[in-house]
């Protein structure tokens, strides 16, 4: 069960899982996308179904799980939580309510969502997985993110406890933490103009495709990870972070001023 799979990195795991052999229930805002994904695994010999689901919803993502298990005929043993938007381009203070409620409603409330439904099933059935679709962003700090790290962080808090929770039930909790992927995120987010410009350049200089974060991500979740940081400069921050983090901080705040001056 993959959410918010008509696009980009969800849309790269339901190819992957068929690929694997797995059929795979695609969900999204988007039905017309989350069609296309099924004809995309269909079209290389996988099995797929598409579902309408806006993960802001308990109601609907409790329904989601009902109708994946009837299509599947079977219980679901994989979920990932995926649907997620970007915000960024303003300080604190300057980012709208709206804008806020908005990320906190899909990036953090839709992934509680998916694992208060799924994660009683998995318990019962006593094997499979979660993978949560966190970011760099859960621990970076990067300026001009507030919304997005807030949800980010939040969720990778989230996949720790559950994690803690199902430690030794056959069930595994992956924590997936990319830095840039090129997907639609930077065009369906609310970015600031006065952003775009580092945005871009950020994507065309260190930008990865989905393909091989959600190859490495599978296979984490086989050997039991908890941690995938898919990327280099992911492992890097990640260490900067846990090593020296107030000069870490600081400096990223530095950093990131000086590359929009210059841009
Ligand atoms: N692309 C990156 O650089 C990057 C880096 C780190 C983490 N991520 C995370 O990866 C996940 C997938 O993002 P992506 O980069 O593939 O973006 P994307 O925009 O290509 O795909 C996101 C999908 O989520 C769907 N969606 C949006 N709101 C929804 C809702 N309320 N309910 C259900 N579906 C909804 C969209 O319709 C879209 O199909 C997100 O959680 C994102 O935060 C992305």
């Amino acid at each position: 069960m993959v959410t918010g799979a008509g696009s980009g990195i969800g849309r790269a795991f339901a190819l992957e899982i068929a690929r694997r052999g797995g059929a795979v229930v695609v969900s999204d805002i988007n039905l017309e996308t989350a069609q296309e994904t099924v004809a995309q695994v269909e079209a290389a010999g996988g099995r797929a179904w598409a579902l309408h689901c806006d993960v802001t919803s308990l109601d609907a993502v409790q329904q989601m799980a009902d109708e994946a298990e009837r299509l599947l005929q079977a219980p679901v043993d994989l979920v990932i939580n995926n649907a997620g938007v970007g915000v960024g381009g303003k300080p604190i203070g300057e980012i709208s309510m709206a804008d806020w409620e908005w990320t906190v409603g899909i990036n953090m409330w839709g992934v509680v969502y998916g694992c208060h439904v799924f994660a009683p099933k998995l318990r019962a059935l006593g094997r499979g997985g979660i993978i949560n679709v966190c970011s760099t962003a859960s621990f970076a700090a990067a300026p001009m993110m507030g919304p997005y790290n807030l949800t980010k962080a939040a969720v990778l808090a989230l996949s720790e406890t559950l994690a803690a929770e199902t430690a030794g039930t056959g069930v595994s909790v992956t924590a997936l933490c990319p830095t840039v992927v090129k997907t639609n995120i930077f065009q369906a987010g609310r970015i600031d103009a006065s952003a775009t410009p580092l945005m871009n350049k950020l994507v065309a200089w260190t930008g990865v495709s989905a393909d091989g974060v959600v190859t490495k991500t599978l296979n984490a979740l086989d050997r039991g990870e908890l941690y995938v940081l898919p990327q280099l400069d992911a492992r890097m921050i990640w260490r900067a972070k846990r090593f020296i983090p107030a000069t870490y901080t600081r400096g990223a705040g530095l950093l990131s001023r000086l590359a929009t001056a210059r841009l």
